[in-house]
């Protein structure tokens, strides 16, 4: 890792934010890279001295073994430690930090109107509350509670309560399903599940309690929220759990199609979250810092929920669209709440650059300092338009590159230390060796594309998939014995910068979330015309990439409009609005190899009609593909 002295241009990080911040320079960030590879037992004990331990750990910082030729794949992280999240999140900051009045939400409606600002005290006194309430429900340690809630501060308050009384929740993203709603329940085997009735995202009412339960009201089973927690203390003694309890399971597509219960603990999110947060939007403590994600990804669990309470930050939690009910809305709560770091995703910024400047210059941005991007990877022009025209040229942009499973950024700029090159997640957070393999496993020096694969773990990595560690291991280990494999390809430059050049597997990336091709396939097969589906993916200027579907009918169904819809509106009712189909082209037969395996490959072509298919020798018959093409421009 170098300050590169190529021609590329660079942008190198502004001396004012350097003063202050917490890893000032390039030489701090090496020094302490150096440090967290060398002797993780000292720099991770120094993070976890931060917080409160029931009982100290017994064993080391950080166990583990990452080649499946050895044994069961584990990490551990503290082991005989005994904490409580939400005690380190909140009451810390309110009894020993005197921080009870500090503002931890500015809570902003989907509506300008409504809006109301709750201080730590406040989130700590719902929360008990709402503590009080899961166990009066009969919850207990360990057991599982699934959230399908939308962006209020009462999903929040759900989710520390959960951690307090040591029971595992499962935030189910309120755009999904009730199909996937279930599933997710099921998997879990959730006892208690926490719904509100509705919530308006832009014009659209989203009836949540409805897609919850088709009956409407069950008075012998269900309770409302604001009843139940009238009649609540707001005393609440912390669970004591250990270190390697699990704190929340969260579901992620999987390229089988079934989605994976990525499961995270106690201590070791909780040191990672609070690292990675106050390192990467160097927080300080007059922020006002905001994250447009939803806590229903991984995003929001990790930098709304975790990360920033753990630093007592001050943050605004949005529950609207970026279009509603005007295209400045982002900029006008900038202004509103005078935002110094703010985070978004590529699809965001792409969505709102086509409306140029104009809805930006309406407002006073001056108060932002860093600005971050997260969900896939920033392309040129998106980056040029977020720096100079949201930043103004003044405010370095962290693109920062994680997984539902590694818990919290593993490649990333530091705002005050890493010079920039536009695209690039740049170089590894502190404890993480990330490294590019061949196709043979081997590891390649300097210069390389290939795997991006990590060969240790971090205190946040995911611990395994939900009651299927069998999976885990198949998944992340089996590949490259000794290896974390992340699924994406990567590329390391000459001055040792990371690239991530996209997925390697069958998962595709629609407006930073991820889906399998197999989950939407499965979704179209349903249809009793369809044969057989095959779905690939297509660039698309503001989602990044879009489905496109190739489906085979059966005789006696037509392809025409009508078919269209009902597919459509399938995988809406299966999955949920983000894995609409953008185009399905009629496919009287798919492209096989002579071993009968779809190539998708040429799927992709066809899609994205780039002629020139290079070798065709392993396909079985040619003549498909002519007709694919042929019946490209018949695609709706
Ligand atoms: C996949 C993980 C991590 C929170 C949101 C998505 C892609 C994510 C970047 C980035 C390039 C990125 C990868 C990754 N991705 N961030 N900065 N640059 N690609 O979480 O749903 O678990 O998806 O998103 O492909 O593997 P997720």
């Amino acid at each position: 890792m170098v300050v590169p002295e190529s021609q590329e241009k660079i942008y190198h990080p502004p001396p004012d934010l350097q003063r202050d911040a917490h890893v000032p320079d390039f030489s701090s960030y090496l020094e302490m890279y150096k440090k967290s590879l060398e002797n993780p037992e000292a720099f991770w004990k120094e993070v976890a001295d931060e917080f409160f331990w029931k009982k100290p750990a017994t064993g080391p910082m950080l166990q583990y073994n990452f080649d499946v030729t050895k044994g069961n794949i584990f990490v551990k992280c503290m082991e005989g430690a005994k904490t409580n999240m939400c005690y380190n999140v909140l009451d810390r900051h309110v009894k020993e930090g005197n921080l009870g009045e500090k503002v931890a939400y500015y809570w902003e409606g989907n509506s300008p109107e409504h809006h109301k600002t709750i201080t730590y005290g406040q989130v700590l006194s719902h929360t008990c509350r709402c503590a009080n309430v899961l166990k009066q429900l009969g919850v207990k340690k360990g057991d599982r509670v699934s959230i399908y809630l939308p962006m209020i501060p009462e999903l929040v308050y759900t989710m520390l309560a959960c951690a307090r009384i040591g029971a595992v929740h499962s935030v189910v993203f309120a755009g999904f399903s009730s199909e996937s709603l279930c599933e997710r329940i099921m998997d879990a085997q959730s006892s208690v599940l926490v719904t509100a009735d509705g919530v308006y995202r832009g014009d659209k009412l989203i009836n949540l309690k409805q897609i919850s339960d088709e009956t409407s009201w069950d008075s012998d089973r269900d309770v409302w929220w604001d009843e139940a927690m009238s009649d609540s203390s707001e005393e609440c003694e912390p669970e004591w759990l250990d270190a390697e309890d699990p704190l929340f399971i969260l579901y992620t597509s999987g390229s089988t199609g079934k989605p994976k219960g990525v499961v995270h603990t106690v201590a070791g999110y909780l040191l990672y979250t609070f690292l990675t947060f106050k390192c990467v939007f160097d927080h300080q403590p007059h922020d006002v810092y905001w994250c447009t994600a939803d806590i229903g990804w991984i995003t929001g669990h990790s930098y709304i929920t975790y990360g920033p309470l753990a630093n007592g930050a001050s943050s605004v939690l949005f529950e609207g669209i970026p279009v509603h009910p005007h295209v400045g809305r982002f900029w006008e709560i900038i202004e509103k709440y005078r935002v110094t770091k703010f985070y978004t995703a590529p699809t965001a910024i792409r969505l709102l650059m086509k409306y140029g400047q104009e809805p930006l210059q309406k407002y006073d941005l001056s108060s932002l300092r860093i600005l971050g991007s997260v969900g896939e990877p920033i392309n040129p022009e998106a980056w040029q338009w977020y720096y100079e025209e949201v930043g103004q040229g003044r405010c370095p942009v962290v693109d920062t590159f994680w997984q539902t499973e590694t818990g919290g950024h593993v490649l990333t700029p530091l705002p005050a230390a890493t010079p920039l090159k536009p695209g690039s997640a740049t170089f590894p957070f502190f404890g993480v060796e990330p490294t590019i393999l061949n196709e043979h496993g081997e590891e390649v020096e300097g210069e390389a594309e290939g795997y991006l694969v990590f060969r240790k773990p971090w205190p946040g990595i995911m611990r395994t998939v939900y009651e299927n560690h069998e999976r885990f291991e198949n998944i992340y280990f089996k590949k490259f014995p000794g290896f974390y494999v992340t699924g994406d390809g990567g590329r390391r430059d000459k001055d040792g910068y990371f690239w991530i050049t996209g997925r390697i597997d069958d998962m595709l990336n629609v407006s930073g979330h991820l889906l399998s091709t197999a989950e939407v396939e499965a979704a179209l097969t349903l249809h009793p015309d369809v044969s057989e589906a095959a779905v690939v993916s297509r660039p698309h200027k503001v989602k990044g990439e879009c489905l496109y579907c190739f489906v085979t009918l059966k005789d006696r169904r037509e392809f025409d409009k009508k078919m269209v819809e009902e597919l459509k509106k399938m995988v809406r009712e299966k999955i949920g609005p983000i894995a609409t189909p953008d185009f399905i082209q009629n496919a009287p037969a798919l492209p096989k190899t002579r071993s009968g395996k779809i190539m998708r490959r040429i799927l992709r072509q066809v899609a994205r009609n780039e002629r020139d298919l290079g070798d065709l020798s392993t396909l079985s018959d040619p003549k498909v593909v002519e007709v694919l093409f042929s019946q490209r421009s018949e695609a709706a």
